[in-house]
């Protein structure tokens, strides 16, 4: 949600700069900015609404340099998209600041700026930061402490980073509740809010915690702690090759990382030695915390939502233990009835979602037997305040819509949901039956790639569609919800998911010849039960879409379409189909022309409430 990135070089950094927002450009993509310090010592600013792009053609068109900047890529939350709104924010013609988070007590605080004489150039909450440094600095702080005094005030969430024209080869930042890191270089220095920014440049980052301040230059890098004092924070060199953040071949994002499945799952599944036996890819103490574990309780938002939902199927069927699971933006609020031996589980893509991370936060004040995080992303703060981990290998997810993140999230929870089932009397028959399910993984998904094209002719009845319809019957019924969910956020075409059953108890008063019906039929226990739902809607001049196994005994007829999908084992077939469901989207997306990677509205990683 929102990009940082800032650097303090002996170097020009604008290209630096330009490079790591566009490499963070998932994170926001309504309007960008850079701010830079010149050799004389003069700021210069370029903001554009709209992409990443807009602002490259503006400094083309105008090119500033400097060794020394700040540049952010926007999601708005306060004040809409636009130049004005867009990132860094300047004050007194002095300094200059980029925001990510959100201020809560903004108002209250632009009510005491402007009584103070400060004029304010935008609708941002983030300018308040701006105006609260600068007052500041003009009563002689230095940097460090200026930006202490400011933060002092701020209620909300915020990764800030400035500067400063009297202070020319330094950048001076903070966080609370979003994320930030220092890269660290030789003779160079940088700031970024993901590390992904900053692969360019360095390999070492320092990960800043919870309250601290930063100050880079390219000589120095001081941290100091939410009570002032100077402290060292340990350098994280990331020695993975470099990920690619190039499209390749491929047209968009979405579409590479759905083809990056294969590799993905295998990586995943190989994190694990021996699932049999070790519990250890789980964390240190794993084996301890897992012994004591009676129920699970999963926290998670989005498509992590969803596999929250299938991994609640493998542990209560196959590891026999109870699961709960709720969307983190409602579990972070409710009161609830803490069963005991529960562990808390919470999943997440980015590792930063703000809503996962409150849930998080807050199960401290509840007794669980201890928490664990499945997420993509190492050195986020969920992983930082988990007790156990386990780091899925989808590799960089760029799209805004989640896909390899989400099949690799479905291997882990499966591996888990063995780790704890051989605890519960999961016989060892079983739990070799999925895993090696579990191995032949990589190849069905590789078969069902095969489809792209039987897909693609799939997706054009879709085009001029304004609505869906998603069906699934247990353990596929979150799967419908995940294919209705990449559907609407990337296509804009409103799309529900039901279990099939509902379908008559309100949703089939829906269903006409605009409203294509997805069935997600696998040949499962349930299929006889889904022919039937799917009887209804066809007698209703409803036009299905049938993926379903090709054993299943279904084939195409007038206003049926099927899609055979590879004839797998049961237990893997949730991630199996998921994929089917991704290139559906994509495709209609594709034809309908929507931004595929970046659609309207929405960010990669939900930093904010
Ligand atoms: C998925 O396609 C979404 N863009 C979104 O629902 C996402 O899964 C959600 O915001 C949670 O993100 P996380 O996995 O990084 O926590």
């Amino acid at each position: 949600m929102c990009g940082i990135v800032a650097a303090a070089a002996r170097r020009e950094v604008s290209e630096i700069l330009l490079e790591g927002l566009r490499r963070l450009e998932y994170r926001g993509y309504d309007s960008a900015g850079m701010a830079l310090i010149d050799n004389e010592h003069r700021l210069l600013l370029h903001k554009q609404l709209g992409k990443v792009s807009e602002l490259e053609r503006a400094q083309q068109l105008q090119p500033y340099y400097g060794c020394t900047g700040i540049a952010h890529t926007r999601w708005a939350t306060h004040g809409e998209p636009s130049a004005a709104n867009a990132h860094p924010h300047i004050s007194g013609q002095r300094l200059a600041l980029v925001h990510n988070g959100i201020i809560e007590n903004h108002e209250v605080l632009r009510a005491e700026l402007q009584s103070q004489g400060y004029d304010f150039a935008s609708g941002t909450d983030s300018e308040v930061i701006a105006h609260l440094l600068h007052g500041f600095l003009q009563q002689g702080d230095g940097l460090v402490d200026a930006m202490r005094q400011t933060v002092r005030k701020l209620e909300g969430a915020y990764a800030v980073a400035a500067i400063d024209i009297h202070h020319p080869d330094q950048v001076i930042a903070a966080r609370h509740g979003s994320p930030l890191v220092i890269g660290v270089g030789i003779g160079e220095n940088f700031l970024a809010s993901d590390q992904l920014a900053l692969r360019q440049v360095t390999d070492r980052f320092v990960y800043l915690e919870e309250g601290d301040l930063a100050l880079i230059s390219p000589s120095e890098l001081l941290v100091f702690n939410e009570q002032g004092e100077p402290v060292c924070r340990d350098q994280t060199p990331i020695d993975d090759v470099v990920e690619s953040v190039e499209l390749g071949a491929y047209d968009h994002y979405m579409l590479k990382e759905i083809y990056d499945q294969p590799r993905a799952l295998a990586a995943t599944f190989h994190a694990c030695d021996n699932l049999l036996r070790d519990d250890s890819c789980f964390g240190d103490g794993a084996a301890a915390i897992f012994d004591r574990v009676n129920n699970v309780q999963i926290a998670a938002c989005g498509t992590s939502y969803h596999a929250g939902m299938v991994a609640r199927y493998w542990l209560e069927e196959l590891a026999g233990i109870a699961c709960e699971v709720e969307v983190a933006s409602e579990f972070r609020y409710r009161k609830r009835v803490q069963h005991e031996g529960t562990l808390l589980l919470t999943i997440s893509q980015s590792g930063e979602t703000a809503d996962t991370l409150a849930a998080l936060r807050n199960a401290g004040e509840h007794e669980f037997v201890g928490t664990m995080v499945i997420a993509n992303v190492d050195n986020s703060s969920l992983v930082r305040e988990s007790d156990l981990v386990f780091l899925t290998r989808a590799g960089a997810e760029i799209g805004v819509a989640s896909t390899k993140a989400f099949t690799t999230q479905l291997v882990a929870l499966l591996m888990l949901t063995i780790a704890l089932g051989r605890r519960r009397g999961m016989s060892p028959e079983k739990q070799q039956e999925v895993i090696n399910a579990l191995q032949r993984l990589p190849d069905f998904v590789e078969e069902t790639l095969e489809l792209d094209t039987n897909i693609q002719q799939l997706s054009e009845a879709f085009i001029p569609k304004h609505h869906a319809l998603f069906l699934g019957r247990g353990i596929q019924y979150p799967i419908a919800m995940e294919g209705s969910l990449k559907l609407k956020e990337i296509s804009y075409i409103h799309a529900e998911a039901y279990p099939a059953g509902e379908l008559k108890h309100g949703p089939l008063a829906l269903v006409d010849d605009d409203m294509p019906v997805v069935a997600v039929a696998p040949g499962d226990e349930l299929l006889e039960k889904l022919k039937s739902n799917l009887e209804e809607v066809r007698s209703r001049g409803g036009e299905l879409f049938v993926f379903a196994d090709r054993a299943a005994g279904f084939s195409s007829e007038p206003r049926v379409k099927v899609l055979n999908m590879p004839h797998c084992p049961e237990v893997i077939k949730p991630i199996v189909y998921t994929v089917a469901l991704q290139l559906l989207s994509y495709h209609v997306a594709v034809q309908k022309g929507t931004d595929v990677d970046k659609p309207r509205n929405l960010a990669k990683s939900v930093t904010v409430e």
